[in-house]
């Protein structure tokens, strides 16, 4: 079965402001490749490679870092420095699709323009700006899941109580084979009114069917078309199930979990892992 995949990249990226005033958030960088090229790398691992970004205003770097730059790839070549030529060829390589959303109208609708795009396959939507770091490469896992069921599906991740209010809130019941069947989602709850602690980590496989139900859905929290509204009036037709990740997610459009990346995984790098233990040793808490 052959899956296409959109990644929403048009958000403004308010947490981490003024970076992203005219700056991607999803051109932040974990050591030294921005967070969009982790995100490419997992599609293509799973063996997705139509992949379009949903863009915006502000947002040109994410095309400029996938095309070809000639002057820097002649520069490297008269250098003699192939291991890293090659790595700037690769990622010119990358074949990718873009359009924008030209208003800020929400996830849902940022996800309606991929519907010409993908053209009836099933496809992975998934946010650009967090970093999963696991084991199995989880798209791969969702794309098992999708051929055995054929139901829509959404990756989420257990978190604190006082933490549900700033995410969608699944209410499911367990099924079995590490699946739950949705009942409902909440967007934002109160901690008092969440039906439970799994939160939407921005992670989902849908079929075309979801289209229609976007359209469907009016403004909701924060005057957005929100994809929790529009997977709700899914619910009335079809079932939706729910998997847990199981990994480490970064947020990296998040000052404190973009940081914590940067060293998680500069003490994985064999160039800089003593330096960074050293220094962090070294470190007055006080
Ligand atoms: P966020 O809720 O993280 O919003 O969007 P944001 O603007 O990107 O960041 P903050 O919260 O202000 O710091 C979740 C995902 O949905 C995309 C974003 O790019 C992000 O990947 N998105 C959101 C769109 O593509 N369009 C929208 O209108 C809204």
């Amino acid at each position: 079965m052959k899956f296409k995949g959109v990644i929403p990249v048009a958000g403004f990226g308010t947490r981490f402001l003024p970076i992203t005033k005219a700056q991607p958030k999803e051109m932040l960088p974990v050591i030294d490749k921005p967070v969009i090229q982790y995100v490419i790398e997992e599609f293509l691992g799973a063996g997705i490679d139509d992949i379009l970004l949903i863009t915006g205003r502000e947002k040109r770097a994410l095309e400029d870092h996938f095309d070809t730059s000639i002057g820097l790839e002649m520069l490297l070549k008269e250098k003699g420095k192939e291991k890293v030529l090659e790595e700037i060829n690769q990622i010119s390589n990358t074949r990718l699709f873009y359009v924008r959303q030209k208003e800020r109208k929400g996830l849902g609708d940022a996800i309606l323009h991929a519907e010409n795009f993908v053209d009836n396959a099933p496809f992975i939507a998934r946010v650009g700006d967090t970093i999963l770091a696991s084991q199995k490469n989880p798209l791969k896992e969702l794309m098992k899941i999708y051929e055995k069921h054929k139901k829509p599906l959404i990756l989420f991740e257990r978190v604190r109580g006082k933490d549900v209010e700033k995410y969608g809130i699944i209410d499911g019941e367990k099924i079995g084979g590490g699946l739950y069947k949705i009942n409902s989602l909440a967007e934002k709850p109160k901690p008092e009114e969440a039906k439970s602690n799994m939160a939407i980590i921005g992670v989902y496989l849908f079929d075309s069917r979801i289209f229609d139900c976007i359209r469907k859905t009016k403004a909701g929290v924060g005057g957005e078309i929100q994809i929790t509204d529009a997977i709700n009036l899914l619910l009335e037709d079809e079932d939706v199930y729910a998997c847990e990740f199981a990994g480490k997610r970064y947020d990296i459009g998040d000052p404190y979990s973009w940081l914590t990346a940067n060293i998680e995984f500069a003490l994985k790098r064999d160039d800089l892992k003593e330096d960074v233990s050293r220094f962090l040793k070294g470190l007055d808490m006080n």
